[in-house]
């Protein structure tokens, strides 16, 4: 057991070593997929894609991910309709025609980099919300790396202030490190209308962004959290079972005690 420990915090502890950033102030959400059980909230993530699309898309990429993986089972799970009528909206760059065209669900999300601000497909998993106490790492086994959490505060923790530096505005936040970053704040209250009506405040519309953005990072993590859970409940019978066996196999060979 104490290897499998020790395994389980080495991983955590190189997959930090890749999450820079996260010298500022980061808040710790509770998110639905935590924790060994955790699962994505279908809701969530279909929140979460509309902000998105309708906010961050402006700016930001996403050319990783795959527009049929909206219908994903344990994504945002979107009927085939909606998700050819989704991808309708984009105009991807066809290498064959050698001209855009319009997208179809094979389709990754476009490309964008209009304003030089970063693909946002892997971003949850590149940035660490924890570090923690110096050099253990073991405040990120116990919270995880904290990627969506960063995510989620650096879109809350704008402290107001602007300042202009060579010509581009700055723009403070408690959660970036070195705490200015020249993303104006993309969210304000009442943003984005939710057809579900949910709470659209800057704080909801940041957690859910955040989780959709974690899903898109990280689309197979329920399932890899079900196998796990599966493959040590296997390996926990296998061995009672090879304890009982041991002590069979043993019991005509061993004196028993009082005889
Ligand atoms: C008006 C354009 C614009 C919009 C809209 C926008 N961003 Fe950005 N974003 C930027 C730019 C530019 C940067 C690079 C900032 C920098 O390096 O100072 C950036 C950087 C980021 C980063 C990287 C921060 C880091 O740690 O490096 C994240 C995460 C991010 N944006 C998330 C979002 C999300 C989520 C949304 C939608 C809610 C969004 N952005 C909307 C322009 C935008």
């Amino acid at each position: 057991m104490k290897t499998a420990a020790a395994a389980a915090a080495f991983a955590v502890l190189a997959e930090s070593a890749f999450a820079a950033g996260g010298s500022g102030y980061v808040e710790d959400y509770d998110f639905s997929f935590e924790g060994p059980f955790g699962k994505y909230d279908q809701q969530q993530l279909q929140r979460g894609l509309l902000v998105y699309q309708e906010v961050c898309a402006a700016c930001h990429g996403l050319r990783y991910v795959p527009i049929r993986t909206l219908g994903d089972a344990g994504g945002p799970g979107l009927g085939s309709g909606a998700i050819k009528a989704f991808a309708a909206n984009f105009d991807v760059y066809d290498e064959e025609l050698e001209d855009f065209r319009a997208a179809t669900p094979v389709d990754n999300f476009p490309v964008n980099d209009s304003v030089g601000a970063p693909d946002l497909s892997l971003m949850t998993k590149a940035r660490a919300g924890f570090s923690g106490p110096e050099g253990t790492g073991l405040t990120q086994l116990f919270r995880g790396v904290g990627g969506s959490e960063y995510m989620a505060s650096l879109l809350t923790h704008y402290t107001g202030e602007e300042k202009e530096e060579a010509g581009t505005t700055l723009y403070g936040n408690e959660t970036y490190s070195g705490g200015w970053i020249s993303m104006a704040p993309p969210l304000e209250d009442g943003l984005v209308e939710y057809p579900d009506g949910s709470d659209n405040s800057v704080e909801a519309m940041a957690i859910d962004v955040a989780a959709f953005l974690t899903w898109a990072a990280e689309p197979k993590m329920t399932a890899r959290k079900q196998m796990g859970f599966v493959s040590v409940l296997l390996l926990v019978v296998l061995s009672v079972l090879l304890y009982l066996t041991n002590k069979r196999l043993w019991a005509p060979l061993k004196p028993r005690h009082g005889e």
